[in-house]
């Protein structure tokens, strides 16, 4: 089990103006943040990144709207970070995530959701990869 995983605070939440109380949520938690910023992706760059979703039918609108406003990527690192970071995350739907979650608090729907987590080990290195260079992670 790896000690990284990557994050995304999404720009509904960036919107809202919840990125802060998020980050503090983050620390909070017992997560170290390795590497941080606030981009404002392109849809294709929000394509690249959710090219395993290509296909199914909220694609469009995911890519949409992940590249309609900044959003600020996170490298974090907690022992267990993957299942660590996706338990303070919550459910995907928020309709289902438990109290005391992320997306309980800050997601308004399945779509707009507040945060993105890694799935896997694996796919927690190949995002770090997308948005960070080697020095951009401390
Ligand atoms: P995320 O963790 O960023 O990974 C893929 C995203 O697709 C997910 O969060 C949701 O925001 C979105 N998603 C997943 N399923 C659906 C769905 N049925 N309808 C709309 N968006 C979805």
């Amino acid at each position: 089990m790896s000690n990284l995983t990557f994050g995304i605070i999404k720009p509904d939440a960036v919107k809202k103006g919840v990125q802060g109380s998020i980050i503090q949520r983050i620390l909070n938690n017992g997560f170290k943040i390795r590497g941080m910023k606030l981009i404002h992706q392109t849809r294709k760059q929000a394509e690249g990144f959710y090219e395993v979703h290509r296909g199914k039918p909220f694609y469009d609108e995911l890519t949409e709207f992940m590249s309609s406003g900044p959003c600020v990527v996170l490298a974090l690192e907690k022992e267990n970070a993957v299942p660590e970071w996706r338990k303070l995350m919550g459910a995907t739907n928020p309709a289902e995530a438990d109290e005391g979650t992320l997306r309980k608090e800050f997601a308004s729907s399945i779509g707009e959701n507040a945060v993105h987590g890694s799935d896997s080990d694996e796919n927690a290195a190949i995002e770090i990869a997308y948005f960070f260079s080697k020095l951009e992670l401390v």
